[in-house]
């Protein structure tokens, strides 16, 4: 059954349903199941669910932690403004929406649920870029489609500068 937005995006915990979520990549699910708790327990990662009131199971979730890259990834315009030591970033390293929910804007929810955090999180600790990690075509251009630009050494990987974000006001 679709969700009724906005459903309520949290950490997660071990009493989040998950054995059921599917969102049609194996390697994002198996994630969900068997990783992220333990990921979140050691701090390598913060995992954020979305799930609907009265429900444990989990509709989506995303992942962030915290990253850098050299200036010689980026297109040029936008390496000549930043200094030759690695550039602080935060990374959302997978988004991922149950099928029964996609096309339903619960992806668009969960993208600006991170840019707050991450803008939250920018005004203690100086992030220069929310970096992602696009696992196919549909998924580049899910984030192209927010204005993400790619990376010129990697092109699955992609940036928004934190300036974007500011200027989106998500
Ligand atoms: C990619 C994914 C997260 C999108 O979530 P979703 O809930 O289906 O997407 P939404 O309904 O929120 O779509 C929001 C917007 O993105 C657009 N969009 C969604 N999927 C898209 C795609 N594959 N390509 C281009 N645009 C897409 C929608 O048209 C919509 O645009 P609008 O706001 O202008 O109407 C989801 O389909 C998914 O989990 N896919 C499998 C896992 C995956 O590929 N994850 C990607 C990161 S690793």
């Amino acid at each position: 059954m679709p969700l009724t937005l906005p459903p309520i995006v949290e950490p997660l915990t071990r009493t989040h349903e998950r054995a059921d979520f599917d969102c049609g990549l194996p390697e994002l699910n198996d994630y969900l199941r068997s990783q992220a708790t333990q990921d979140a327990r050691r701090s390598v990662s913060r995992v954020y669910v979305a799930r609907a009131s009265g429900s444990s199971a989990v509709l989506g979730y995303y992942t962030l932690s915290a990253t850098s890259f050299s200036r010689k990834s980026l297109p040029e315009k936008e390496a000549k403004r930043l200094p030759h030591y690695p550039i602080p970033a935060a990374l959302l390293g997978r988004l991922a929406v149950d099928r029964s929910c996609q096309g339903h804007q619960l992806g668009k929810f969960l993208l600006f649920d991170a840019f707050h955090r991450v803008l939250h999180a920018a005004e203690t600790l100086a992030v220069y870029a929310l970096v992602v990690d696009a696992k196919n075509n549909d998924a580049l251009t899910f984030y192209q489609h927010y204005g993400f630009l790619g990376f010129a050494d990697t092109p699955s990987r992609l940036f928004i500068p934190m300036e974007t974000l500011r200027m989106m006001d998500p």
